[in-house]
């Protein structure tokens, strides 16, 4: 196994190669996963793709998908969405259009681990500038002159959002491409998905794996002006959405309001989660998306905790990082998962 794919399997997700199957009995609260299903219409749709779709090549284009994106996100046509297998082929996508070898790309830190590496994969310089303590935006970022920056928001793994004002300021004064990564904004308060619409320069990203439970489709879309578009459909990969996916996509997309309604039961355990890690010792900051960001300054340390609770079958994710050693990251799970995860950590109260 090359090198970098063994960085993208442990580094970014926190597995090891073969823990991503299905282990029964395992509570995985590592990757922000959907601890519920999509929609039942996503199985139907699935049943009733047949034998001789199978046999002839899918939609190179997604059309229907991206024209349901188009109308949900307030876009007048499908020439302002591109679809891809998942968000992380967007991101890939984004650096082979508008990023040539040699050239710098800019992001925050922490931020979403599969940047640097994509961005070392593609020949370019990488830099991040940290952000406040309070999820703010680095000066830094408003000065670079590099080619692309990476802003998820909400962040990954610290949950904050940066202002809505900040990112406005962004776009405005980057001279290259940004791309605001909002995997987990069902989860919050607020979206920049009008920033396309105002701001030439920008790329909103979307993926189906948080907030749908579609992480095994490998479905994301992308939004911006169509003259990115045309520069997107130059490079990318001609049958990227097979048909699975985009009837899953299609399907989740028109029962938008069963993953409104999935988000907004994760962001009332998450609530519940937040308050009894408090009460445990923790300092967690409010989150914006289907995942808390827990600091633990006592004795066992956090990742002595990641090592107890994986010992008992439950994973979250520890990141051997500076300024993140002591941290957990957990997804939410049910309400169930939540209760077991709390219980193996009473003994932190003791
Ligand atoms: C910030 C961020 N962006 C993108 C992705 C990738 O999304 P997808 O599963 O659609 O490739 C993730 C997945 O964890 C993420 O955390």
């Amino acid at each position: 196994m090359m090198k970098y794919q063994r960085d993208i399997l442990k580094g970014v997700h926190g597995y090891t190669p073969g823990e991503q199957l299905n282990v029964p009995d395992i509570i995985k609260l590592n990757t922000n996963e959907n601890p519920y299903p999509p929609s039942p219409k996503v199985a139907e749709a699935l049943a009733s793709i047949t034998s001789d779709n199978f046999r002839k090549y899918p939609d190179p284009l997604s059309v229907k998908l991206r024209q349901l994106s188009a109308e949900r996100y307030g876009y007048p046509s499908a020439e302002w969405v591109m679809a891809g297998n998942g968000m992380d082929e967007l991101l890939a996508m984004t650096l082979r259009t508008f990023v040539n070898p040699g050239e710098h790309v800019v992001s925050v830190n922490p931020t979403y681990s599969l940047y640097t590496i994509l961005v070392q994969l593609h020949g370019a310089e990488y830099s991040e500038f940290d952000l406040g303590e309070d999820g703010a935006l680095p000066e830094a970022l408003y000065t670079s002159d590099a080619a692309l920056c990476f802003v998820p928001r909400p962040n990954a793994p610290t949950g904050l959002c940066a202002s809505r004002e900040s990112m406005e300021r962004l776009c405005e004064s980057f001279k290259g491409i940004v791309y605001i990564d909002e995997a987990y904004v069902d989860f919050s308060d607020d979206s920049c998905m009008d920033f396309p619409k105002r701001y030439d320069n920008v790329i909103v990203g979307r993926t189906f794996s948080k907030s749908f439970g579609l992480a095994g489709m490998r479905i994301g879309v992308a939004v911006a002006n169509p003259a990115i578009m045309s520069e997107f459909l130059k490079t990318k990969d001609s049958y990227n959405l097979n048909w699975a996916s985009q009837a899953a996509g299609v399907a989740a997309m028109e029962d938008y309001a069963y993953m409104e309604a999935q988000a907004n039961k994760i962001k009332a355990t998450r609530a519940r989660l937040t308050e009894s890690l408090r009460t445990l010792g923790f300092s967690v900051r409010d989150s914006q998306s289907n995942f808390v960001l827990a600091r633990w300054n006592g004795s066992p340390n956090a990742k002595a905790i990641f090592e107890r609770l994986r010992d008992e079958a439950i994973l979250v994710r520890y990141f051997d990082l500076e300024g993140l050693d002591d941290a957990l990251r957990i997804s939410i799970g049910t309400d169930e998962e939540t209760d077991a995860l709390l219980s193996a950590l009473a003994y932190l109260a003791e």
